[in-house]
């Protein structure tokens, strides 16, 4: 061979491991990548899900399954199919889940069937629209919604609750009316009373009636409830944040009935 076909050879032997070399690191860089962004997904579903179950399920349920009268599904394949047509929305579903969790919805889309009668509809979740959230938490929760899109339940029907239509001895009873209303109403959504509702956004009511005594010195159980549902601002329990219950209680409820539920919580003791 002479010395110039040799270094040809040699030429095309360096550039082939120089290609091989940089083929090899190239591909494992993709998989590192593609394996960094999947951990970082996986991270961001994780956290969504925790933030999920603290914020959201008293309302639209863990599963994300909803409540009829009180809240949408989003684990359903309506949503993740029709939803952003049926309200005109012409960017992604994921912008479309995070503006509408950050701003709140002030009047429900279906008044009909979720959060109807003159109830807000969802509060404000975001820090920037005064709600107890950072961006980064709604985006991560967002990730997490739209990680169901592959198993999301059929269209989801939900039933009607059975509320049966009140007897005579309960319609003359504050307590079954403020019951009712607080049903009604959505304030299970965020508060839990065992046996009635599951909420943890608030604080748990189960006891609420002796609870308000130790609240406030000097001021009577009564007060307190009343005060703590019609101005929610007043007194804030430790620990909760203290712009997510809604303010337009005493707009949206009459006097009657903002006194059954006063009664209903002074109840449980
Ligand atoms: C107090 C009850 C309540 C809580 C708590 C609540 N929501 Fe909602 N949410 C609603 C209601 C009511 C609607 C509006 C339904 C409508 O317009 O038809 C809604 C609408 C939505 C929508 C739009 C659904 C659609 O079909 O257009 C999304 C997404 C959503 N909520 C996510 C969340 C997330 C995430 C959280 C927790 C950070 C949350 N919600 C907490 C009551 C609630
Ligand atoms: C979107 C969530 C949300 C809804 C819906 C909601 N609340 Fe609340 N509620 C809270 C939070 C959070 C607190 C604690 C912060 C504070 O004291 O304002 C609270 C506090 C209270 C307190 C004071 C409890 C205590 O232990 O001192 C009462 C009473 C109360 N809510 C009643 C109601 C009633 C009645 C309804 C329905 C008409 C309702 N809430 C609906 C979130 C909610």
């Amino acid at each position: 061979m002479s010395r110039f076909n040799l270094e040809i050879l040699l030429g095309i032997i360096l550039v082939s491991l120089t290609t091989a070399i940089l083929v090899y690191y190239g591909l494992n860089e993709q998989t590192r990548m593609a394996q960094a962004s999947e951990s970082q997904q996986a991270r961001a579903i994780e956290v969504g899900a925790g933030l999920f179950e603290n914020n959201c399920s008293g309302c639209h349920g863990i599963k994300g399954e909803g409540i009829l009268g009180l809240c949408p599904p989003l684990n359903d394949a309506g949503f993740f199919t029709n939803r952003m047509k049926e309200v005109g929305w012409s960017g992604s579903l994921e912008d479309y889940i995070i503006s509408t969790v950050s701003s709140g919805r002030a009047v429900s889309t279906r008044p009909d069937q979720y959060a109807g009668q003159g109830n807000p509809a969802m509060p404000a979740w975001s820090d920037q629209y005064g709600g107890p959230l950072r961006p980064d938490q709604i985006e991560n929760i967002a990730t997490f919604i739209l990680n169901w899109e592959a198993t999301a339940l059929e269209e989801v029907v939900l039933e009607e609750l059975a509320t049966p239509t009140p007897s005579p001895e309960e319609a003359d009873d504050p307590v079954s009316r403020g019951r009712r209303v607080y049903l009604d109403t959505g304030c299970g959504g965020c508060h839990t009373i065992e046996g009635l509702s599951a909420g943890v956004v608030g604080p748990n009511q189960a006891k609420v009636g002796s609870v308000a005594e130790t609240r406030v010195p000097g001021m009577s159980a009564e007060d307190y409830i009343l005060e703590s549902i019609i101005n929610p601002g007043a007194y804030v329990v430790e620990g909760y944040p203290d712009n997510v219950m809604p303010r337009n209680y005493s707009e949206l409820l009459s006097n009657d009935q903002v006194a059954d539920l006063v009664t209903f919580l002074l109840s449980l003791k």
